[in-house]
């Protein structure tokens, strides 16, 4: 039996094994380890790199993000999804550059009132950043705390994730706390993976009573599945005579607020299935809500792109545009013709880059 103490074998795992070169670790500020953290609420490390390095060229300051348009903060979003996560990021920055003087918070409380910081992103900050003992409890984290303490159940349910809590609190060390942290997420993500942990290498592996039981993955315990509803949608592809596409940027709130995105047709009302989407459906039975123009358009691409409560199949038609232009869609701010060859106006997803690449080549 190792009877070091849990975080002393933990630091020294770090010391060994531990990742220390990532962006974020260097010149580890409260505002850049904040913006590695809402990066990687959602998003793998090597997706979030790039990303991360040029958000922090651009954005190199809280002052320069608070005063940036929103429109170039979702454009260095794009991509990465979860698109709630940047324009809170953006109100964030304007809160703290406003009301803390520029300097995010030290304290629990005062990071968990912004928007988008929960007490596991709070925590990261605090002990990241100035090495304040405070626990984190990301994914990885409790995937190594309830396979450590072989806490059975899903840790979405308050119960089990209350106890995760209570165990993070009581391991995470007074003394270089931040260390322990990020060694605790890279145990996670390195060794105790979630389907091929490797316990020969791992410092916990002496004691882990989900090791013990024979099957360390039974813990943590999975969420109960439930089917995702299909939804479809007409994307319109409508082009003018000068050759310009038309964009719309999408309104602040639901998927993709404050993208650019193709003007839609949604006959869907999230109940098709996949064998008999709407659109078709609607199509066939000549709905008012859809156009005989759109009808009668070609699609050009069809595919599904799955978001994390249902799926949804994009349906892209191509038009004409001068009869759109005058009756479907009005000329708002929020509504341009783009010159394919230029910029676009803002952040797009990245369905709607997939289908402009596809149709218009790579995109600047
Ligand atoms: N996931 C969340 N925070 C992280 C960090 N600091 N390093 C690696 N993965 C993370």
């Amino acid at each position: 039996m190792n009877r070091a103490s849990i975080d002393q074998r933990v630091l020294l795992w770090f010391e060994k094994s531990g990742r220390t070169h990532l962006p974020w670790q260097q010149d580890p500020t409260p505002y850049r380890v904040w913006v590695s953290e809402i990066m990687l609420q959602q998003t793998q490390v090597a997706t979030v790199i790039p990303y991360y390095e040029k958000f922090m060229a651009r954005f190199a300051t809280l002052e320069s993000l608070a005063t940036a348009p929103i429109d170039d903060v979702l454009s260095h979003w794009s991509g990465l999804g979860y698109y709630a996560r940047a324009r809170n990021l953006h109100r964030c920055a304007m809160l703290v550059f406003r009301q803390h003087n520029g300097h995010m918070p030290d304290t629990l409380e005062d990071l968990q009132a912004l928007p988008g910081i929960g007490r596991s992103t709070a925590g990261a900050i605090l002990s990241l950043s100035q090495g304040i003992p405070q626990p984190i409890l990301d994914g990885n984290v409790k995937r190594v705390l309830a396979r450590h303490q072989a806490v059975a159940g899903w840790p979405g349910q308050s119960k089990v994730l209350k106890r995760l809590w209570e165990i993070a609190e009581e391991l995470t060390p007074s003394q270089r706390c931040g260390e322990f942290n990020q060694a605790m997420m890279d145990l996670g993500a390195t060794l105790c993976t979630r389907s091929k942990p490797d316990c020969p290498r791992c410092p916990l592996a002496d004691d882990c009573q989900g090791l013990a039981t024979g099957d360390p993955t039974q813990f943590p315990g999975k969420k109960p599945k439930q089917e995702k509803p299909v939804k479809s949608t007409i994307m319109l592809l409508i082009k003018n005579e000068s050759g310009e596409t038309l964009l719309e940027r999408r309104p602040p709130s639901g998927i993709w607020g404050g993208l650019w995105s193709l003007p839609e047709v949604r006959p869907g009302d999230g109940n098709e299935t996949a064998e008999t989407p709407s659109v078709e459906r609607a199509i066939e039975t000549s709905s008012p809500d859809i156009p005989a123009s759109v009808a009668a358009a070609q699609s050009v691409v069809r595919f599904r792109h799955t978001f994390s409560h249902y799926h949804l199949d994009i349906d892209v038609r191509e038009m004409q545009g001068a009869h759109h232009k005058a009756d479907a869609v009005s000329e708002t701010s929020d509504c341009v013709w783009w010159d394919t060859s230029q910029k676009l106006p803002g952040g797009i997803a990245a369905p709607i880059a997939k289908i402009l690449t596809k149709s218009f080549g790579d995109l600047l």
